[in-house]
């Protein structure tokens, strides 16, 4: 008889109390906070308006803290807080250490970083520093004079051309035309890769790094938790910025990313002030490829914990047009993760935010039918798979897109000035610009968060600044915290299992049925525990068999009510999810899964051999302790050896052999 003894390994459900760096690993990963923790964005000006301006605001998002710890959110991140003339929505910094002034004061950050510390929750902000805005204080004075000592702070170049009236290169913006602006006070282009009014900063001046690293101390030394860090690939230029290639031009966000010194700013920026604190860094990583991804987040490396890659949610987009996608294509999408991110690369699981259409909307149904099926099924899938979790505000409620109708319905400076490129000039119709426009606008996500059934959805007793979704009435939280079958409620409970069950974050992964087009079925194991995830990612039921005739044995949770178990033929109705978990004993005959591997650095197991407990087979059993092993080998006794019980010398050899006597 074979016995494997994997001793509990340390979970947690509040951040605060996880373990430290210096705590052995799990299946090979060090646990640290920011890898259990489940993560929610905050869109300030769509979150909660608490003084009737019709723009949400710090404390509109103070008062709706509760609501987010009973969700079971352990960090929030805040998309920017910062002065701003709000070209991109706050993307466009004036003031690096003044609060926006639509949004409240100092004071109100204060408050609210305390209710977040006060509920043991953590905060990260955005850290914005590709560009900043054209008024703030360093390109106010860039711009004044070809020998301003903030002139270096940018990217000024003479126009070519014999009268030097054309763009220094070809380079464009990804908010459409030209990244460089001409400026008449000094005759010379500025560079912008997003809006004209958010000059790049040039961070191969060391004043500019320095400048960085000092306001991130500011927050810090404020006591927030971290940052997300916006297209933070692009902050070293291609050197002498020479003209892209028509290759080149097909994937701009590539051509920028990746310059000749991110590495070693990212890693300077490390040491001058990550490594002096206990944060969470995680980088929208525009442009990088998931080969390169190690070389940003390896554990060697000391750049960032983690970054967001694109490819899952960009499936459903070729550049800016719309496309359909298939399930095995994003089942592709995540072995590849799983397969280029080892343990020593941290991953990131999300399939929206601000910049992106909802989540039901593009990656469940969104009717009447089957919102509440598909979104809870999403919700089970991003927090059973691999990486930290990023919640954006709403899904939780499965809120949906915004019924747009014409240009005018629009906020979002892409929309508009993509609109001006591509419809005023001709390129495209109107009606296909629309069309298109609708499924992936970034406004989608940006309409205000629906908190009840009264004017606005509860958002604000005054004018919202983006119009608020006409279905907020069917769809709100007050409703749904209430009601035990909603999404939010399904969504909590995903959450506690997630929290409650360190394999779902550590765990291996395998994918069982890469090819099925309508059903992921994978697993998360570590150890005894094995977990098995079943989705039916379709309006229609399947009769499913789980491959290697596997009978899971315990069904935690399912967003439809199903009491299946014990059998390999699963009859799933549409959009259904389930996780089952089983030990491992149960798992004969199953794909190889990720049990931990004798000898590695705290895997915390022990291995006996059959000859141990002197019987000829090969049964292993698995156990957290004396007795869930001793039952399984009663079991396996009763059943291969048609032994009405284990005789008591072998019972105690067996315990002998647990105990490792
Ligand atoms: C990425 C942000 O997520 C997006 O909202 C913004 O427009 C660009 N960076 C420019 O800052």
């Amino acid at each position: 008889m074979l016995a494997v003894m994997a001793l509990p390994f340390v979970g947690s459900v509040c951040a605060q109390d996880m373990p430290k760096p210096e705590a052995k690993r799990i299946n090979g990963y060090t646990p640290m906070w920011w890898k259990e923790a489940v993560v929610y964005q905050v869109y300030p000006r769509s979150f909660k308006d608490s003084n009737g301006d019709g723009i949400g605001d710090l404390p509109g998002i103070t008062s709706k803290l509760d609501y987010l710890k009973e969700l079971g959110v352990d960090v929030i991140w805040l998309s920017p807080h910062y002065d701003s003339p709000n070209a991109d929505n706050g993307y466009d910094i004036r003031d690096y250490r003044k609060v926006m002034k639509e949004f409240g004061t100092m004071a109100d950050f204060d408050a609210l970083l305390a209710g977040v510390k006060q509920r043991h929750m953590k905060l990260i902000i955005d850290l914005v520093v590709n560009h900043t805005s054209d008024e703030h204080q360093w390109f106010v004075e860039s711009r004044k004079s070809k020998d301003n000592s903030y002139r270096e702070y940018y990217f000024w170049r003479d126009g070519k051309g014999p009268e030097g009236n054309q763009q220094p290169n070809n380079y464009p913006s990804f908010f459409s035309g030209s990244a460089w602006q001409y400026d008449p006070a000094t005759k010379q282009y500025y560079l912008h890769y997003f809006a004209v009014k958010q000059p790049d900063l040039n961070w191969d001046n060391p004043k500019v790094r320095a400048e960085v690293y000092d306001l991130m101390k500011f927050w810090l030394d404020k006591g927030v938790d971290g940052f997300r860090m916006d297209v933070i690939p692009l902050i070293s230029k291609p050197a002498g910025l020479p003209d892209l290639t028509s290759e080149q031009l097909k994937d701009v966000g590539k051509a920028y990313a990746n310059g000749p010194h991110m590495h070693e700013y990212l890693q300077e920026m490390n040491r001058n002030v990550m490594s002096k604190y206990d944060v969470m860094t995680v980088g929208e990583a525009l442009g990088i490829s998931l080969e390169e991804t190690p070389l940003m987040v390896g554990d060697d490396r000391h750049e960032l914990n983690m970054i967001f890659n694109f490819d899952a949610v960009r499936i459903n987009r070729d550049g800016r047009q719309w496309k359909s996608w298939t399930l095995p294509e994003l089942k592709a999408i995540y072995a590849r993760h799983a397969r280029e991110l080892d343990v020593h690369s941290w991953d990131t699981v999300f399939l929206s935010n601000h910049d992106n259409p909802r989540l039901v909307s593009s990656f469940g149904d969104d009717s009447t039918q089957y919102r509440v099926a598909s979104a809870k099924l999403i919700e089970t899938m991003l927090l059973t798979l691999r990486g930290t979790t990023f919640i954006y505000q709403g899904d939780e409620l499965g809120m949906t897109n915004y019924p747009f109708k014409g240009i005018g319905d629009y906020d979002d400076i892409e929309a508009k000035n993509g609109y001006k490129a591509d419809v005023e000039t001709g390129k495209v119709s109107e009606a296909a610009y629309l069309d298109n426009l609708r499924h992936m606008s970034r406004d989608n996500a940006r309409t205000p968060m629906q908190w009840d059934g009264s004017a606005n959805g509860g958002f604000t007793t005054g004018k919202p600044w983006l119009t608020v979704n006409p279905n907020y009435k069917e769809i709100n939280a007050a409703e749904e915290v209430e009601d035990k079958q909603s999404i939010y409620n399904y969504t909590k409970a995903m959450i506690a299992l997630r929290h409650a069950t360190p394999v779902l974050v550590y765990g291996s992964y395998e994918d069982l049925d890469p090819m099925n087009p309508s059903i992921f079925a994978y697993t998360r194991s570590l150890g005894i525990d094995r977990y098995l995830v079943v989705l039916n990612f379709s309006g229609n039921p399947v009769t499913y068999k789980i491959p290697g005739g596997l009978k899971p044995t315990k069904l935690l949770i399912t967003n439809l009510g199903s009491k299946e178990v014990d059998t390999s033929t699963l009859h799933l109705k549409p959009w259904e999810a389930r996780v089952y978990w089983y030990p491992s004993a149960a798992s004969a005959g199953m794909p190889r899964g990720g049990s931990i591997a004798p000898g590695e650095e705290g895997a915390m197991t022990k291995v006996l051999k059959c000859r141990d407990v002197g019987m000829d087979c090969s049964f292993e059993a698995r156990g957290n302790s004396e007795e869930e092993i001793m039952a399984q080998a009663a079991e396996h006794a009763r059943k291969d050896h048609g032994m009405e019980k284990i005789p008591t010398e072998i019972a105690t050899a067996v315990k002998a052999a647990i105990r490792d006597e």
